[in-house]
């Protein structure tokens, strides 16, 4: 039996696998998966060597955002099991020596929470300044703030005559942190997952909880500067942290939208004040030209790097970050900057050294350590996500922007990309569920899936293994400082990890074809190794003129003397 050990900074050398449990494994037939299903997947988690795992949430939940609109943070939604089958899902993790992180979502609740049930229409109920309500202006809404999923961020209570606000989907409520009961009960939340000995916790959109109180209409934007690191944000993250996630040792991971580094250097502040870490997204805009995330578009590479050397260098001594690509937010790296067709486990691998490499966290999400794709749907019935349905009823039936057109820009940028079913085999529904999934199964199941990767011994799970192992074993990792080696190279994002016993380097080829580089001086030595790389001839000296193959990554290593 593995045990956990006390170790509190056991997180800076760990790596994460996120499951979204939906789409995971469904232990029966109703083609939604379950908590029973992630038990009968510790051991394959297990073989893969990660040391935690997020749960994106499981409470009870009418599922309009398929979870991230909680009914109930005390209870366990009955189409994912019951309360017994989590403690027993934490137990069984714990005994493997895998740590448990619980989403916590607190910007909002559904409107179907018993809070807002009350607050509605009912201006004198004890939970109505639970949320957010404003007077109607000029008959109309309070500003001209957008809801993130498309639409004004307004929804009026005919009763009552006010607006309340929701950042996100109209049945997803903002609660009102201005609101002492409502942080007090935030507390009472985690408190109550801590209790049952829960290892952490990620905070979804957490920077959005404090909104500028005058609520100003936007003349420039869609609101957004006017609540994202808003004014009171760091003492409400400190107010729970003290009496909370320090009282716990619990590790945190803020998911920070639009943030910046200055705010990320705090909320991940060495001190521990805030919060263990931060998730943002700026290199993952890069194919969002002008900030536009619905249209079609190639990534921007120099962007990409340029992003990645501000945050390794902003963080390193000051914060720490999470390093990912994937989450079930955002569509499949490999199709999305790699190749999904000829050079797809090429490309899955040279991706995956790219980001853990670096300093920080990694988070691998379910079905990218097998290099699962997009999976190209042609119509609209086959998407699930309430963001694309939004986004594709505002600009087909109210801009006027073709079907097709639109049908290509979600084959490129939905959500539902990364939520379709896991792969685990090559039988009907790719071995996910016994009955019909809720969301279509990528058709390339019969070749991509986790029991044909954990069979070839050259897979992507393997390389992903060693990944996560380099970062116990190899100590500039976790602690190096960052430089980015040609910032100007057409296809070739490469750096160096330096601490004083060790130098490390990165070298990544972005595209089918050739690239070459040199390494700096100090490599033209007999001590530098190379200790992983894609392609399986990779056992000579290195040599200081590099030329890398298709999406090829090289991992070179020097020890110093001392
Ligand atoms: C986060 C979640 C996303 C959800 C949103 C609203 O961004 O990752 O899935 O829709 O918050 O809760």
């Amino acid at each position: 039996m593995t045990t956990i050990t006390n170790d509190t900074n056991w997180w800076k050398t760990a790596s994460i696998y996120q499951i979204y449990p939906k789409s995971f494994c469904d232990s029966g037939s109703k083609g939604t998966g379950d908590i029973q299903g992630i038990i009968s997947k510790l051991d394959y988690l297990k073989l893969l060597g990660v040391d935690a795992i997020w749960l994106t949430p499981v409470y009870q939940s009418p599922m309009i955002d398929n979870g991230y609109d909680i009914a109930d943070y005390y209870s366990i939604n009955p189409d994912f099991g019951t309360m017994a089958d989590f403690d027993e899902l934490l137990a069984q993790a714990h005994q493997r020596g895998i740590r448990l992180i619980m989403d916590i979502v607190v910007n909002h609740t559904s409107t179907e929470h018993h809070w807002f049930q009350s607050a509605l229409g009912d201006k004198q109920s004890p939970y109505r300044d639970y949320y957010i309500w404003k007077d109607p202006v000029e008959g109309s809404v309070p500003n001209n703030w957008q809801s993130k999923f498309g639409g004004s961020a307004w929804e009026l209570d005919e009763n009552t005559g006010q607006y309340f606000l929701h950042l996100f989907a109209k049945e997803q409520a903002d609660l009102n942190w201005e609101n002492p009961k409502v942080r007090a009960e935030v507390k009472e939340v985690i408190s109550f997952w801590a209790e049952k000995g829960v290892d952490g916790f990620r905070l979804d959109v957490i920077n959005l909880i404090s909104k500028q109180q005058d609520f100003p209409s936007d003349q420039i934007g869609d609101g957004r500067r006017f609540y994202t690191d808003g004014p009171r944000v760091h003492e409400y993250l400190q107010e729970i942290s003290e009496s909370v996630f320090q009282k716990y040792g619990s590790v945190t991971v803020g998911e920070m939208s639009s943030t910046t580094l200055e705010h990320c250097q705090q909320y991940s502040s060495l001190d521990n004040k805030e919060l263990s870490m931060v998730f943002n997204f700026h290199h993952l805009k890069v194919d969002y030209p002008n900030g536009e995330k619905w249209t079609k578009a190639p990534f921007d590479f120099n962007q990409l790097k340029q992003i990645f050397n501000h945050w390794q260098t902003g963080l390193n001594g000051k914060g720490w970050g999470a390093l990912f690509w994937c989450n079930h937010d955002q569509p499949r790296v490999v199709s999305r900057l790699g190749n999904d067709q000829e050079y797809r486990v090429e490309a899955a691998k040279m991706l995956g050294a790219s980001v853990h490499m670096m300093q920080g966290t990694p988070y691998v999400y379910q079905g990218e350590e097998i290099g699962m794709t997009n999976p190209g749907y042609t119509s609209i019935e086959q998407y699930r996500d309430v963001e694309s349905t939004n986004m594709y009823d505002i600009m087909v039936n109210q801009q006027g922007v073709s079907h097709d057109d639109m049908m290509a820009i979600l084959a490129q940028k939905s959500r539902d990309n990364s939520r379709t079913p896991m792969q685990w085999n090559g039988d009907e529904y790719a071995g996910f569920s016994k009955g019909q999934p809720w969301l279509e199964v990528a058709g390339n199941y019969q070749d991509i899936n986790a029991d044909n990767a954990v069979e070839d011994s050259d897979s992507v799970f393997y390389f992903y293994q060693k990944l996560i192992q380099l970062r116990k074993e190899v100590e500039v990792i976790t602690s190096g400082n960052y430089l980015d080696l040609y910032p100007g190279h057409h296809s070739v994002f490469g750096y160096q990890r330096q601490s004083n016993h060790q130098t490390l380097i990165c070298l990544n080829n972005y595209y089918g074809h050739e690239s070459e580089c040199v390494l700096p001086k100090e490599f033209e030595c007999e001590k530098a190794k190379y200790l992983l790389g894609n392609y399986s001839d990779l056992d000579c000296d290195v040599s200081q003129h590099q030329v890398l193959r298709p999406y090829e990554t090289r991992i070179i290593l020097l020890e110093h003397s001392i």
